[in-house]
């Protein structure tokens, strides 16, 4: 658990610079055009509502975030599922219970619009993230994914 000096609050526009920077920092790869594309529908699209939240500090350095989306159906009603798409801690805070408290905060905003399961995709040998979503009450799903190399 952190001692609760981290804040989590929703995600602006203005958190572009902060979550790229995150992102390069876990990945050791920029990928601007990326955030791009998910931050034109956080603050544009009108069929995807955005359940994205960030972390942080007192003075409001981001440190943590997390990008989920819910898919409005027809005459504007929520859908039951929500994705998780992206999330990442900055390797200089992690381990100090914020991917948790960002879980927490997620889930809990997601129930309170209806949403009943959330999806997210995890690379198959990735142990830490794995680790990570079954500490968090994720569960592997009945679906699998399936591709076509061509
Ligand atoms: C996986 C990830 C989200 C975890 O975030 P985090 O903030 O470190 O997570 P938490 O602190 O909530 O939990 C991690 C561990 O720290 C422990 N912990 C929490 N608070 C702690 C504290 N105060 N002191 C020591 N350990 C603590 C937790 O118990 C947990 O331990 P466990 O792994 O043995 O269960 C983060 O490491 C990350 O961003 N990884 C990279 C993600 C990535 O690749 N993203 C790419 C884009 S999708």
């Amino acid at each position: 658990m952190n001692d609760g000096s981290f804040k989590v609050r929703l995600m602006k526009a203005d958190d572009f610079d902060a979550v790229v920077a995150i992102d390069e920092k876990v990945l050791k790869a920029r990928r601007p055009e990326y955030y791009e594309m998910k931050f034109e529908r956080l603050v544009r699209s009108r069929d995807y509502v955005p359940a994205s939240l960030v972390a942080e500090k007192a003075d409001g350095t981001v440190v943590g975030f997390v990008m989920g989306e819910i898919y409005m159906g027809e005459y504007g009603i929520f859908q039951e599922q929500a994705t998780l798409d992206t999330l990442g801690i900055d390797p200089d805070y992690q381990h100090k219970g914020i991917g948790k408290q960002l879980m927490d905060e997620f889930v809990g905003h997601l129930k309170k619009l209806g949403v009943q399961k959330i999806y997210t995709l995890v690379t198959w040998n990735d142990s830490k993230m794995i680790h990570f979503f079954g500490s968090n009450q994720f569960t592997p799903s009945r679906t699998i994914n399936l591709e076509r190399v061509l």
